[in-house]
């Protein structure tokens, strides 16, 4: 499609992005065409060190930042029609959120790891796949995703985890702090239209500052959280660099003592939008809808 055919909100996106033309015309038509899902899997704690997936799976060898335990099923392939998938041997999800997780590669087994955004699992899934903390708290505020996520937690066996229900402001209050926090935030989800999922407004400002209001919210509770050397990890499944870099910038300038933390694995997706590391991915680069990752450190 020419880029003349795109509408307000797209054109003031891919301007915000700084796309070139043919980078706008791609992501464009990603978001119109609704067919960048690319679904992943991530091995339970269940399923024993040589287990194969009852399915073909891709050549990984292009995506270097997969984190352990993750398979991705060949073109075609249903991941969730297995017995294995239904009796939680896998967990499924998009390869965008394995891509989310890559910065773990550089963050040393926690002890005690929060995941405060958590359902319905997959980053705790994720997590468990690279290292079992000793303690983990996997966190939903709203009901009903967490019946959701106890039940995903319980199928797929992750040990030593607390499933919990508080918001940000009321951990912070608690006074605990961990090695690890996984902020997968609330968002605009401008992704979902690049998976065919309609979202209607999810282009529009008044959407994009309500969730960066709201991600700034979570984070100001989420570094009282933190111990001293202990990391945050923040990610979105969308685009807006409001929700993204504008966020980060705003928590390293408002609160003393964090840094961005560099991650080799994912150079090639650094951010120019940044001054700081921090890493976003379009859907044109093949490897699922895409999304935003930035990893903190309290230092
Ligand atoms: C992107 S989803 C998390 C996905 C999950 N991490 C995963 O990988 O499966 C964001 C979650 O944040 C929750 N949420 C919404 N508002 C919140 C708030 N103010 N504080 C904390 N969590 C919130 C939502 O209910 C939702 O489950």
């Amino acid at each position: 499609m020419p880029l003349t055919a795109a509408s307000k909100a797209e054109l003031r996106l891919c301007s915000r992005l700084r796309l070139s033309e043919e980078q706008a015309v791609a992501l464009v038509s990603s978001m119109r065409a609704g067919t960048s899902a690319r679904p992943a899997i991530v091995l339970s704690p269940l399923a024993p060190a040589d287990y194969e997936p009852p399915f073909a799976c891709a050549d990984t060898s292009a995506w270097p930042w997969l984190p352990p335990r993750v398979y991705v099923p060949a073109e075609g392939e249903r991941p969730t029609a297995h017995a294995d998938y239904a009796a939680g041997l896998y967990y499924s999800l998009d390869l965008s959120s394995c891509w989310e997780s890559a910065p773990l590669s550089v963050v040393p087994p926690p002890d005690s790891s929060l995941d405060l955004c958590a359902a319905p699992g997959g980053k705790s899934m994720l997590m468990a796949a690279r290292y079992l903390p000793r303690q983990h708290a996997a966190n939903e505020v709203n009901a009903q995703r967490r019946g959701i996520l106890r039940q995903n937690m319980q199928l797929c066996g992750v040990p030593n985890v607390e499933v919990t229900g508080l918001r940000p402001d009321q951990w912070a209050a608690e006074g605990r702090s961990f090695d690890l926090l996984l902020a997968d935030a609330p968002c605009s989800g401008q992704s979902l239209l690049c998976k065919g999922i309609r979202n209607p407004g999810c282009l529009g400002q008044q959407m994009v500052n309500g969730n960066a209001k709201r991600q700034k919210g979570i984070l100001l509770a989420a570094v009282q959280c933190v111990n001293p050397g202990g990391y945050i990890l923040y990610s979105t499944c969308t685009y807006d660099p409001d929700e993204n870099e504008k966020v980060m910038a705003y928590i390293l300038k408002r609160v003393p003592g964090w840094q961005a933390v560099e991650v080799p694995l994912l150079a090639v997706y650094r951010s120019a939008l940044a001054d700081f590391p921090c890493y976003r991915m379009l859907p044109h680069h093949g490897s699922g809808a895409g999304g935003f990752c930035c990893l903190l450190q309290k230092t």
